[in-house]
């Protein structure tokens, strides 16, 4: 199943499209020259933009369905319930899924919040944050439910839904599954929602990414100034199970281990059992699995298929020997040395573990999806500043006789993000059914368009064959807005309808009455974090 020659040429930069990029910054003669490879046939790819606009290909139309502070016409612990900031992961539901999910025009969005910008959540503008404003940014994180229908080609909010729900930093207790539970049986609410996956019992799984930056801003004046305000560690960098059909609780499920969770891919592996594939989003980070203890019976009830979450073994990954290293006490004489006194303290200190495992470092693992065609996994590697990997690049991991709970892998390297190849920093992926990988990328705010990254616009989404002519080639589809990043994007289960998150949009706004962007209202406006509903596919 590897990639053959012509793919290997196209790291080296030859057969791709980015040529049609103009930056005159960097003269005509950058990025090299190449042949171009057939396009794709379904659209008409864009340029790379500076523009303060969500620019999509000719044919294709977006709507807001929702964005910043819309009311949800629900009242939660906090009073009335509002859409919170920087919507990341997303995940769609038809309104009928526990029913066979025939329905097409009505549905479910679960929508991770990642973080704040305190300008504009808190107005926080210098000095010491008060309570109030540390409140107002914890009730903006999280995750929410909101219900939506289609009108026309156009979604729609449907304020007041029954399944209207926010789960935010001071929502009431979250219990802990498996190992840890002994020591932190709860946690208060949930935060730094960055990625996720859906359970095939129709449940989200949220991952709680960097919630250490909420005590420690780097600029100063965060929550944990005030020691009612400070946060417990160790409550978050769970992945936490939230049912969006409020018929399960909330529940943080240990065994999957704590770290800076990016995101959760789902598989059954060969003899049945459940198959997690999660990343650990820092610099030199690792790349896990896991694998539950019991398999899969899609005939059990939701409450038990849940319970597969709360029992298995977390795997590390070895990169140079392509092995899977089991994360466990009992299992890895490494760990008794280290000096952990049980499973639970394992879990809790992942990266200590899996660096006393000698697992491979990675450059920043994100998102992680299952090529849907050949059941193979592709990892996005943002970057590592660190070693010099400025633009990271996409491998394919491809499990020994393709079953998910193998001990062992190999891989490669589907794309090496570029000039040459258009894209830089990949971040969130999905598939869709034609096995195209589509690529978000997060080039962070303060470097756009700045010394290395001149020759790319805003952050885009970019469409990826993996099979066929023009397999790595990365073609654009959409460029966000100024400082934005597109994140979460999610297909309607008949492919109708691609939703996605435009996250942060003006994020290096040093003044509130003159933003870098006014997306997505326009005019002298503050921008706002929206989901967007783009059709015309
Ligand atoms: Fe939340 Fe690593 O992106
Ligand atoms: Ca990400
Ligand atoms: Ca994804
Ligand atoms: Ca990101």
């Amino acid at each position: 199943m590897l990639l053959n020659r012509r793919h290997f040429l196209t790291y080296l930069g030859i057969g791709t499209y980015g040529m049609m990029r103009e930056f005159s910054v960097l003269g005509a003669k950058f990025p090299l020259p190449r042949r171009p490879s057939r396009p794709p046939v379904f659209f008409k790819p864009i340029r790379a933009s500076m523009e303060d606009k969500l620019i999509l290909p000719r044919g294709y139309r977006y709507n807001v369905v929702c964005q910043w502070d819309t009311p949800l016409g629900t009242n939660g612990p906090f009073g009335a319930e509002k859409f919170g900031y920087d919507n990341d992961f997303l995940a769609f539901l038809p309104l009928d899924a526990l029913k066979g999910g025939k329905n097409r025009k009505e549905g479910l969005l679960w929508v991770n919040h990642e973080n704040v910008v305190p300008m504009f959540v808190s107005q926080h503008l210098g000095g010491g944050k008060s309570r109030q404003q540390i409140q107002k940014e914890k009730l903006a994180v999280g995750g929410s439910i909101i219900e939506v229908r289609k009108e026309k080609d156009q979604w729609k909010l449907k304020p007041g839904s029954r399944f209207t729900k926010r789960f935010t930093a001071l929502y009431p207790k979250i219990p802990l599954s498996g190992p840890t539970s002994e020591i932190i049986p709860e946690a208060t609410g949930t935060l730094a929602n960055c990625g996720g996956g859906v359970t095939p019992w129709h449940t989200i799984l949220s991952c709680e990414e960097n919630y250490q930056n909420f005590n420690r801003s780097v600029k100063g004046f965060s929550w944990g100034d005030w020691d009612e305000e400070k946060i417990n560690e160790n409550e978050y960098g769970w992945v936490v199970e939230i049912d969006p059909f409020g018929e399960l609780p909330p529940m943080k499920h240990s065994s999957l281990g704590r770290c800076a969770h990016e995101n959760a891919a789902l598989g059954i592996g060969t003899s049945g059992r459940l198959v997690i594939y999660l990343a650990d989003d820092a610099d030199d980070q690792y790349f896990y699995k896991f694998v539950s203890s019991e398999k899969f019976n899609p005939k059990a009830s939701r409450e038990d298929q849940r319970k597969l979450l709360t029992s298995g073994v977390l795997y590390v990954s070895n990169f140079a020997t392509g092995k899977w290293l089991p994360v466990d006490l009992k299992m890895s004489p490494e760990l008794q040395k280290e000096g952990f006194n049980s499973q639970g303290e394992v879990l809790m200190d992942l990266r200590k573990a899996s660096a006393a495992l000698k697992a491979t470092p990675l450059d920043r693992p994100e998102d992680c999806e299952i090529n849907p065609k050949d059941g193979t996994l592709y990892i996005a590697l943002t970057n590592n500043k660190r070693h010099g990997n400025l633009f990271g690049q996409i491998i394919r991991l491809v499990e020994k006789n393709d079953n998910h709970e193998a001990l062992e892998f190999s891989f490669e390297i589907l794309l090496a993000g570029g000039p040459q190849s258009g894209l830089a920093c990949p971040d969130n992926l999905l598939f869709d059914r034609k096995g195209n990988l589509w690529v978000a990328c997060d080039i962070s705010s303060n470097s756009l368009h700045r010394e290395a990254y001149q020759t790319f616009g805003n952050n885009g989404l970019f469409v990826v064959p993996t099979s066929g002519p023009s397999a790595g080639d990365a073609f654009q589809f959409a460029s966000g807005p100024v400082q934005c990043e597109l994140t979460g994007p999610c297909f309607t289960k008949n492919e109708d309808t691609l939703f996605l998150s435009v996250q942060h949009p003006g994020e290096q706004s040093k003044d509130p009455a003159n933003p870098t962007s006014h997306w997505p209202e326009g005019d002298k406006s503050i921008p706002r974090p929206a989901v967007v509903a783009i059709t015309g596919f």
